[in-house]
């Protein structure tokens, strides 16, 4: 989809990352004692009161924990009210038939490349069907490198699900991206990608790799806390990412939480 926006170097296009929204078919079903539609809706409307509009909305997997069509139309709706260019990617919790038949119409796309001004993103699904891990199948990576190519001109943005790096937590690390090597080795090829972004984490990371960010965000439920052996999840409260995108191919971001909200959060409850 091609965007028209004013893509002078003072104006910024803005991204709005959310993800992992861990959503059920029964509205208010908890997760690690979270009411996870309930902690979406507050994230979603503390980024709306923002007093920075977001151009486009990404939304990078485990959108459901359930993958029930209803949790999709529910949150298609939740999008729809939200009224701003939505783009989406799955996770390992995800249902992607699913997904591609009801997270779509509106504002609410299931376009995997967005053009707009200077950038162009691109959103690749590196989930593995019934795995909790991720990989880029061949097609997703030539796709990739086609688009670049395509667009040489472009500053890119790439995002997907699963982390493509070391997060430093052991019990992460084999639930990340098989094939990293295989994306990078796309990526260094293609000198106008200024970002790398993925959700599946649950916390925040920005690292830099050949003059590309490497950006992890937090979800909008529970988060894991960093550079833990075990699962442990942390009491960092719930939020999302901006990332303003300049036409001369700078990015500045920042990621943003609720304050003083009560996530009811327990860590001993089974579940995740
Ligand atoms: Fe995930």
């Amino acid at each position: 989809m091609d965007f028209k926006k004013s893509d002078t170097v003072d104006t910024p296009i803005r991204v709005l990352q959310i993800t992992d929204f861990h959503l059920f078919e029964a509205p208010h079903q908890t997760l690690m004692g979270v009411d996870t539609q309930k902690s979406f809706e507050t994230v979603l409307g503390w980024a709306r009161e923002d007093e920075w509009p977001p151009d486009l909305v990404l939304a990078t997997g485990d959108l459901a924990q359930d993958g029930g069509e209803k949790t999709y139309r529910r949150l298609q709706s939740n999008f729809a009210s939200f009224m701003v260019p939505t783009y989406w990617i799955p996770g390992n919790h995800d249902n992607p038939t699913i997904m591609q038949d009801t997270l779509i119409g509106g504002q609410v796309s299931a376009d995997k490349r967005v053009k707009l001004g200077a950038w162009q993103i691109i959103l690749l699904d590196s989930t593995v069907f019934g795995n909790v891990h991720g990989e880029l199948c061949e097609s997703e990576l030539k796709k990739l490198d086609d688009w670049l190519t395509e667009l040489p001109d472009k500053y890119a943005m790439v995002c997907l699900h699963h982390h493509p790096i070391a997060m430093g937590s052991d019990w992460i690390e084999p639930i990340g991206l098989k094939n990293s090597e295989d994306l990078f080795v796309v990526l260094d090829r293609h000198p106008q990608v200024k970002a790398l972004v993925w959700g599946h984490v649950h916390q925040k990371l920005a690292q830099q790799r050949n003059g590309v960010k490497l950006l992890s965000s937090p979800s909008t439920c529970f988060q894991f806390k960093p550079h833990s052996s075990d699962f442990t999840v942390d009491t960092a409260l719930p939020g999302y990412r901006r990332l303003d995108l300049y036409a001369d191919g700078r990015i500045e971001t920042r990621v943003e939480r609720l304050e003083d909200y009560d996530l009811s959060l327990d860590p001993n409850s089974p579940g995740y």
